[in-house]
C-alpha cells in the first residue's frame, strides 16, 4: 500500500518546479545500466496508467510495480506506453504538476528498474486551453513531459542487448480534435534517418502510444454501412510506417491507447496493442480486458514472445 496524502503532494507544489523533478524522475538512468552484449532478455510495457489521486489509482500503480518486481525471470527495464497521468490535456498547472509528482513518487517508491517513457495524449499539458492555460503558460504542451523526465525531445532511441528501440511521439495537434495520431514531418525524417543508421542485422522495436496497426478498434467501428475510425484512435501514415519498418528488420511495433489487447502480424512485423494498467480508467476491466501489462521476451535472433499479464487489481468503483 502506498500512503500519499493530498496535502503531502500539494506541499511540493510551492517548491521550485525544477527541484521537484530534478533529473530523470522516478528511475535509474537507463542507459547507464544497460548491457551492450546480446542475449535473451525481458522487458515490461506498462501503458495507460492514468495515475490520479482518485479511485485508488496510485495504489493500483504501486500494486502493478510490485507485481513486476516478482517476475521470474526479472525484466531488465520498464517501458511506459503513454497516458501516464489522468489528465494534463485539459487541466490547470496545479493539477498537472500534482499528477506528475504523484506519478514520479509512486514510481520512485515501488521500483528500482530503469524506466523509459513514451508520451501519451493525456500527458500533453494544456492543449485543451482550459482553466486559463495558454500557449504562453510555462511548460505548456510537451515541455512538461520533457522537463519531468529530463528528455530533450519526446522521441528518441536507445539500445539494449543488441536491439534498438525507437520511442516515438504519436500525439499531434489537430484542427478539429484535441489531438490526432501520427508523426510530425521532422519526426518522419528523423525516423527514416535513424532506421538507415541502424545496422541491418540489428533487430528493432518501435514504440508509440497511439497504434499504427490494430484490430481492436474494428469491432466498434461500423456505422452507416462503412467503418469509421477517428483520427485520434489510430496513427495517420500507417501504410508508410509499416512499409518502412518492414524494410529495416523491425520485429515489434508496440502501442497502447485503446485499453484493449491484440497481436497482429503484418508485413512480417508483430504489432502489439497492449492492455491498460488502469483497465477502464480504474473502473474495472475495459470491454472484458482486465488491468494488466505486457511482458516481452526478446532473443538475439529477433524472436519476440509476448504475454499480457494481469496483476489482480480490484477496482473500487465499476
Ligand atoms: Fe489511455
Amino acid at each position: 500500500m502506498v500512503s500519499i496524502s493530498r496535502r503531502d503532494l500539494l506541499r511540493g507544489l510551492g517548491a521550485a518546479f525544477g527541484a521537484l523533478f530534478a533529473g530523470r524522475a522516478g528511475s535509474t538512468t537507463a542507459s547507464a545500466q544497460e548491457a551492450s552484449s546480446p542475449g535473451t532478455f525481458r522487458f515490461v510495457h506498462l501503458t495507460d496508467i492514468h495515475v490520479q489521486p482518485e479511485l485508488k489509482a496510485a495504489e493500483g500503480m504501486a500494486a502493478c510495480l510490485r507485481h513486476v518486481a516478482q517476475l521470474d525471470p526479472a525484466p531488465d527495464f520498464i517501458l511506459t506506453g503513454g497516458d501516464l497521468v489522468m489528465d494534463a490535456l485539459e487541466q490547470d498547472v496545479q493539477r498537472t504538476t500534482l499528477l506528475f509528482e504523484l506519478f514520479t513518487q509512486v514510481l520512485r517508491d515501488n521500483t528500482s528498474l530503469p524506466v523509459h517513457h513514451c508520451l501519451g495524449n493525456h500527458d500533453v499539458f494544456g492543449w485543451g486551453k482550459k482553466h486559463g492555460v495558454t500557449a504562453e503558460t510555462p511548460r505548456y504542451g510537451k515541455k512538461m513531459f520533457c522537463e519531468v523526465f529530463g528528455y530533450e525531445k519526446t522521441y528518441y532511441t536507445f539500445d539494449h542487448k543488441g536491439w534498438r528501440f525507437f520511442v516515438l511521439d504519436s500525439v499531434q495537434p489537430s484542427d478539429k480534435l484535441l489531438y490526432e495520431g501520427g508523426l510530425d514531418p521532422e519526426q518522419w525524417e528523423w525516423l527514416e534517418e535513424q532506421l538507415q543508421k541502424k545496422p541491418a542485422n540489428m533487430p528493432g522495436v518501435i514504440v508509440s502510444h497511439i497504434p499504427f496497426v490494430t484490430v481492436t478498434v474494428l469491432p466498434d467501428a461500423v456505422q452507416d454501412y462503412q467503418f469509421r475510425i477517428g483520427a485520434a484512435s489510430l496513427c495517420k501514415g500507417a501504410q508508410k510506417v509499416s512499409l518502412l519498418i518492414s524494410q529495416h528488420n523491425v520485429r515489434l511495433a508496440l502501442s497502447g491507447h485503446i485499453h484493449m489487447v491484440d497481436e497482429v502480424e503484418y508485413r512480417g512485423v508483430k504489432y502489439v496493442c497492449d492492455g491498460a494498467v488502469s483497465g477502464r480508467w480504474w473502473k474495472g476491466a475495459n470491454k472484458g480486458f482486465p488491468e494488466g501489462y505486457g511482458v516481452f521476451d526478446l532473443s538475439p535472433d529477433g524472436t519476440v514472445k509476448y504475454q499480457y499479464v494481469t496483476y489482480g487489481w480490484q477496482a473500487v468503483q465499476t
